[in-house]
């Protein structure tokens, strides 16, 4: 049965990445190239899911088989499913191909999955009767059980009133909470939940260690990594009007640098020499500065502090040849410049009113590139037939 697909828009960075991981602000725009994820339910002679035809590798798809241990649980006689994943995101370059993966899969999960609620229709739908935190034992389906350190939604599973299906049972927050926690799964247990959440939101998404009482705030996210709780504060901000067409041209290094080796880079850096705080501080008030030139419109001044925070990330040793090369091509049609996401390798961003002239000049350099407008849609139920693809005999007797 089904199909259903859902799809999530990818994200880069334009100010604050590594500073965000010692709380200072970090800003994260959604871009135009998006993954969908399309599911369908297998015949029920089929021994094992199937992605994009083969045969399904948790190993190889460590997020799909976090999504499927928390919503669609073989041993509670959930069917075995056909996946495709389509898109224009390319993987593991930073820009959030992964998250939005998760988000977009769990989105056409829920739909096609439904759920209970804790009050009739028209009432309030937020309130699920099954709750959801970032925990990421991967042993957990519904994680009802309230550890202090995570986010934490609540249910009353003994409450439930309502069955429902389809994409009026998505709940934005539920696949930003979920993207979260598998991406964490997967990672080892860190994870910032900025990927998630603009994936999921879409937008211009702003996470800092305090609630920003200019932004529009969101949610607060906690997680218990290896190192200990880590919090973080949410916002969406919005652009004001403007006439200026302005564009974001990414280039790809190619160049494959793990997120991980990065952080850890920089973790060395400031052990070493504690004083070297004070360029992570400096990152941060150049973002806050970025953040307000932003809500202003003011381009210019945006681009500006992109090539500020590239200098400082440039000292902080994350940069690269690769990338320096393609920051500097771009320069001369671009209103700033700067790596985005871990650095070391993986992908620029460029801020111009001359997409086609940064892109071909990023191109010569030897990067390859995406070209993106501001602030696109989230996520999105692109078709859902067919529902519910599976259902428990609860469920059916509640329709
Ligand atoms: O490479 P990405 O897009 O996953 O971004 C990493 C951003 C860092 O600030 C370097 C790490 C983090 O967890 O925020």
């Amino acid at each position: 049965m089904g199909p259903v697909t859902a799809s999530a828009p990818g994200k880069c960075i334009l100010f604050g990445e590594h500073a965000v991981v010692y709380g200072q602000p970090a800003v994260a725009v959604a871009i135009e190239q998006r993954i969908s994820v399309k599911i369908e339910t297998l015949a029920s002679g089929s021994e094992t899911w199937k992605i994009d035809g083969m045969e399904f590798d948790p190993m190889r798809h460590p997020h799909v088989q976090a999504l499927r241990n928390r919503l669609w649980q073989p041993s509670q006689g959930a069917p075995n499913l056909s996946i495709q994943i389509t898109g224009d995101i390319p993987p593991a370059s930073g820009l959030g191909s992964s998250a939005a993966l998760s988000v977009a899969a769990s989105a056409a999960l829920r739909t096609a999955r439904g759920r209970w609620f804790n009050q009739k229709e028209g009432q309030q739908t937020n309130h699920w009767s099954e709750g959801y935190s970032s925990y990421f034992d991967t042993d957990e389906v519904y994680s009802t059980i309230e550890k202090e350190f995570d986010s934490f939604r609540k249910g009353d599973d003994g409450n439930a009133v309502r069955y429902a299906i389809g994409e009026n049972t998505v709940d934005v927050d539920e696949c930003a909470l979920l993207g979260h926690a598998v991406e964490a799964a997967a990672q080892g247990g860190r994870a910032s939940p900025m990927d998630a959440s603009t994936c999921a939101h879409g937008g211009i998404i702003l996470l800092s260690d305090q609630v920003e009482t200019d932004e529009q705030f969101l949610y607060s996210r906690r997680l218990t990594t290896p190192e200990g709780e880590r919090l973080w504060h949410l916002h969406s901000i919005e652009l004001p009007p403007t006439t200026e067409q302005v564009f974001l041209v990414i280039g790809n290094t190619g160049v494959y640098a793990p997120t991980a080796q990065q952080v850890a880079k920089v973790a060395a850096i400031l052990h070493a020499n504690p004083a070297r705080k004070k360029e992570i501080e400096t990152i941060g008030v150049i973002a806050r500065r970025g953040i307000q030139s932003l809500k202003d419109g003011d381009y210019p001044a945006v681009g500006r502090a992109m090539t500020e925070n590239q200098i400082m990330l440039q000292g902080l040793g994350v940069s690269c040849p690769e990338l320096e090369n393609l920051i500097r091509a771009a320069a001369p049609t671009s209103l700033g410049a700067k790596l985005t996401g871990a650095g070391g390798g993986g992908c620029m961003v460029a801020l111009t009113t001359n997409p086609k002239a940064t892109s071909e000049a990023i191109e010569l350099a030897g990067g390859r590139t995406l070209i993106s407008t501001f602030g696109n849609g989230g996520l999105t139920i692109e078709e859902a037939e067919n529902l519910p693809l599976w259902a428990t005999e609860r469920d059916v007797g509640a329709q």
